[in-house]
Parts: structure tokens; C-alpha cells; sequence
């Protein structure tokens, strides 16, 4: 099924679109990983996922329709080239709602992650593109519908819609209208997100195509989906009981073994470099001295270091170059 096909339902034909407002979506970094799709062209998992989104910390966007043989898309005040893979993406998400014939746009794009931070924006991107979409063509779709049409752009955007923790739901539905997420009601203060850059350039294989590589050729992956949802119930466990010792173990154990999946495939993915593991070592040497503090990982070799507020002073003193993100705001 292709995506336009799927959004048939919700789109009017003939709107003219308008300019939308500024629109913002966070960043979001996964507890319990999304890791290999059961269908490419939707975006549809194998597992769900879990994640917390990050505040302030995301994307801002805007769409005013332009008279004009193509789309202008401006990224943190600079015009791209029309032939960069971010335009071509943004392009083409913007093709499923309208006739690309004659309807283009000029996205105005801004990224408030800090830029040290080594953590990917198509996330949050692509949820504040939907928003401005739905603006735009006055969609009024719902926030689970939105978390949808997010995921056509990237998976891991659907749950940038929602803020706090918030939960992927697979669904089973092939037309994907049941994949979306959902935010969870609790809150937890004290959390806190550091960042810790390893490297921050450009990584030789995207997510898209290492999830892909993994389900194609590591035997390891079958046990993932079962791994992914012992893992799941185990954070909203940790989140019901606010058990910062089990999210943070659950966390750092579920984004290992994600990685085990990656190195058991061929060609082999490691993503990570040799100070990323010292990073590792340097958070075990710690734990076992006594701090509470996890870590995970995405497809990158970069860490983010899980920690509670309590132990915000230890943490800064360890790890000095790190930037602190507190998802639920600062205590
Ligand atoms: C490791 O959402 O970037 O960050 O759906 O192909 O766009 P596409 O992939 P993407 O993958 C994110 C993978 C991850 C884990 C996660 O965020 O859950």
C-alpha cells in the first residue's frame, strides 16, 4: 500500500492551502528502541517503542505557499539546494497532500537542539512539518491522526507529536492508521538527559538503512521483538513506580542489545568509536562506585546519559563537557 493511499480518507481535495503559523515539535530520545520495519514504504514497525520527548528542545517550522516552479526550503537561515536529501524528503512528504504540479511551498525550518548534541532531527522534524501541513491545508486531523501522517516522514516522528513519555503502539492494521503513538500521563521532574558528543559528524549509515541491513541479514534479530516488549513493560513499570534504577537499567540494556543486532549483521554496523566505549566503562567504573547513572544509545556513537537531579552536581563534575537536557523541565 502506498502512503498517499493511506491518508485518502483524511485529505479534502481542492483545499488551497495558506500559510501556516510557526509550529514546534520536540526532539525525542528512545527508552525502548524502534528497531526494524515490518513494512519500508509506511514506516511500520516490528516493535513498539518508548520514548521521552525533549521539552523545548526540537523544531520549528513554517509553509507559505509560493508561486514558483519548486520548493525554497530554508534550514536554521540558510536556503539548501533543491537537490540536498533533506529537500528531496521534505519534498516529497509535502507531495502526498498536494498536487505537485502546481502547489509549492517555502518551508522555513529551525533547529533548537543544541548542536553539540550528536542527536538526529528528522524526528522532530518531520512532526512539526505535519503540524504546519495540517495548518496549512486546515486537515484538523487529531493527534493520534498527525502521529500518523509523522510517521510517513520518519518513524521515530510519530511520537514527536506528543510530549513527556510517550509510547509507540505498532498496530497490526496494513494501512498502518492503527501505528501511531500516545502520550503516557506521568511525569517525572527530576529526570534528566545528558548529553555526551563522541562525534557529531555525518555517520556512514543512516538508521533507515542499518535497521534494514539488521532485519535482513543478523539471525540475532529474531529474538529483538521479544527483547523490545519484555523491555517496554518494564519502563511503564519503572515510569508507574518512578523506579529510576529499573528505567535506567531497562534503558541501558534494551539500547545494547539493539546494538548486538547490528553487529550481528552483515556487512557489520558498529556505530560505535573507541571513546564511546570508554564512555562505557567510565558510566560501569561509576554505577559500581555508587552513582545511579545509565546510558543509551541510538544509531550513532554518541551516549545520553540517564541520570535523576539528585545526582545532577556528581554527574557535571564527571562529565563536564556534557549538556543536560530535563525533559520535564528543571527542579
Ligand atoms: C535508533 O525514525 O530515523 O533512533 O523510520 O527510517 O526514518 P526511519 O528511521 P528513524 O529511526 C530511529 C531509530 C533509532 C531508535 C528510535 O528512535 O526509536
Amino acid at each position: 500500500m502506498d502512503k498517499r493511499a493511506t491518508l485518502a480518507g483524511w485529505l479534502t481535495t481542492g483545499t488551497t492551502p495558506s500559510a501556516s503559523d510557526e509550529h514546534f515539535a520536540p526532539s525525542n530520545i528512545a527508552l525502548c528502541k524502534y528497531w526494524g520495519k515490518r513494512d519500508q514504504q509506511l514506516n511500520l514497525p516490528v516493535n513498539a517503542s518508548l520514548s521521552v520527548s525533549l521539552g523545548h528542545l526540537g523544531t520549528h517550522t513554517r509553509l507559505v505557499p509560493i508561486d514558483y516552479p519548486a520548493d525554497e526550503i530554508w534550514l536554521n537561515g540558510e536556503k539548501l539546494v533543491p537537490s540536498a536529501p533533506f529537500c528531496q524528503r521534505i519534498s516529497a512528504f509535502l507531495d502526498l497532500f498536494r498536487n505537485p504540479d502546481h502547489c509549492h511551498f517555502r518551508v522555513t525550518t529551525r533547529n533548537s537542539i543544541p548542536t553539540a548534541a550528536g542527536l538526529a532531527s528528522s524526528a522532530s522534524g518531520f512532526a512539526a512539518l505535519a503540524l504546519a501541513v495540517n495548518d496549512s491545508f486546515a486537515l484538523q486531523l487529531s493527534k493520534e491522526q498527525l502521529s500518523v501522517v509523522a510517521r510517513l516522514g520518519s518513524g521515530s516522528a510519530c511520537r514527536s507529536i506528543f510530549s513527556g513519555f510517550v509510547e509507540w503502539q505498532m498496530g497490526h492494521r496494513e494501512d498502518g492508521l492503527d501505528s501511531h503513538a500516545l502520550a503516557l500521563q506521568n511525569r517525572w521532574p527530576g529526570l534528566c538527559i545528558g548529553l555526551i558528543k563522541v562525534d557529531a559528524s555525518v555517520k556512514a549509515t543512516d538508521s533507515r538503512s542499518g535497521m534494514q541491513r539488521t532485519v535482513e541479514t543478523a539471525h540475532l534479530y529474531q529474538s529483538w521483538p521479544l527483547q523490545a516488549a519484555s523491555d517496554l513493560q518494564q519502563l511503564k513499570q519503572a515510569i508507574t513506580a518512578q523506579d529510576f534504577e529499573l528505567l535506567g537499567r531497562t534503558a541501558e540494556h534494551n539500547a545494547l542489545s539493539m546494538h548486538a543486532t547490528m553487529l550481528a549483521s552483515w556487512p557489520p554496523l558498529v556505530y560505535w568509536q573507541p571513546d564511546s566505549l570508554k564512555m562505557m566503562h567510565k558510566i560501569w567504573k561509576l554505577r559500581q562506585d555508587g552513582l545511579p547513572i545509565y546510558f543509551t544509545m541510538d544509531a550513532g556513537p554518541n551516549l545520553k546519559l540517564l541520570f535523576e537531579s539528585t545526582s545532577l552536581e556528581e554527574v557535571m563534575r564527571q562529565f563536564p563537557d556534557m549538556e543536560v537536557i530535563q525533559p520535564f523541565g528543571d527542579v
